[in-house]
């Protein structure tokens, strides 16, 4: 166990102590909490909670962001979406995760007029495009063999290169269907008709935006897992929520994302498929028995609900 974000900050004055980067370092794999704490929003950039996250994205090399979107049974009513809709949703989104205009140079200036600017620089190289894409295709091929690829590229620069490269990176896929979507459409048809999607594959963020609204197309954010892939299996686990200071220590959150997200670690780093599809069926169990925390509109708590799966399991 190491300490990251707001904890880490209070105790070791920095949210990524070298401890915990070391600790990190020397496994097969993270599973990681979630980070966020506004009471910490006023702090210096570099000391808040959420570089611990990015901070350990950077530098382990974890540019593969996979975000799997299904509906369990019996979740359909408790969507932000008309049921027979949010019924057919089974997709995967695929976020590059290293780059983008989340590590381009950024700063305040003031012009020579004296107005403030604040300016964050968005760029993507080819070969960080390329490697996303072989990720992309992959789970595509051993999905329906269908991937989108969203971008902006009717206005930006960078995801006009982004399309480029993933045409040709296409041609080592014949049998992928790929496809292109400007991000605002996708925001849209992820509503209208979720079901045309299997694989996505797209930036950083486009990919942080249009995943948390995935995730209510789905029930809820706090039943997100994701896995944050470097080359090989080593990989961070995460739910795609970020930490509820509102609610710490209450005993309230739902720690159903997080559980999925160890299910993926044992897929993903530890080639366990058959152990990860338990314990998914066994929190898909605990759903449809209607234990659901307070992010689902009812009242199981943290115990509650990690008992009820671990009964399941
Ligand atoms: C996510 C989160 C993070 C991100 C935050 C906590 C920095 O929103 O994992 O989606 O923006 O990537
Ligand atoms: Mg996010």
């Amino acid at each position: 166990e190491g300490d990251v974000g707001g904890a880490a900050y209070r105790k070791h004055g920095h949210p990524l102590p070298p401890e915990t980067l070391e600790i990190a370092r020397s496994c097969g794999a993270i599973l990681f909490g979630a980070v966020g704490d506004f009471s910490l929003d006023h702090l210096e950039r570099r000391l808040r909670p959420e570089q611990a996250v990015l901070g350990l994205r950077k530098e382990l090399g974890l540019f593969a962001n996979l975000r799997p979107v299904t509906v369990f049974e019996g979740m359909e009513d408790l969507t932000s979406l008309r049921p027979e809709v949010a019924r057919k949703i089974d997709l995967l989104i695929v976020r590059e995760l290293n780059g983008d205009v989340y590590f381009g140079d950024k700063g305040t200036r003031t012009l020579e007029d004296g107005r403030r600017q604040g300016w964050d620089m968005m760029s993507y190289a080819e070969d960080e495009v390329r490697r996303i894409a072989h990720t992309g295709f992959k789970a595509a091929m051993g999905r329906s063999k269908r991937l989108c690829s969203v971008d902006k590229a009717n206005v930006l620069e960078t995801s006009q290169l982004w399309r480029d490269v993933m045409i040709e990176v296409a041609a080592e896929y014949p049998e992928v269907e790929l496809t292109h979507m400007y991000v605002d459409n996708a925001a849209m048809q992820l509503v209208k008709n979720p079901g045309q999607f299997d694989v996505i594959v797209t930036g950083n963020l486009f990919g942080d935006i249009l995943s948390d609204q995935a995730s209510m197309c789905v029930g809820s954010i706090g039943l997100l897992a994701s896995a944050s892939l470097a080359e090989g299996s080593y990989g961070l686990y995460e739910p795609i929520h970020g930490s509820a200071p509102d609610i710490a220590g209450k005993g309230l959150a739902n720690p159903m994302a997080t559980i999925l997200s160890a299910a993926m670690m044992l897929r993903h780093s530890f080639g366990l498929e058959e152990q990860a599809a338990s314990i998914e069926a066994a929190v898909a169990k605990a759903l449809a028995q209607g234990v659901r925390g307070g992010d689902l509109g009812c009242s199981a708590g943290t115990r509650e609900i990690g008992d009820a799966v671990l009964q399941a399991l």
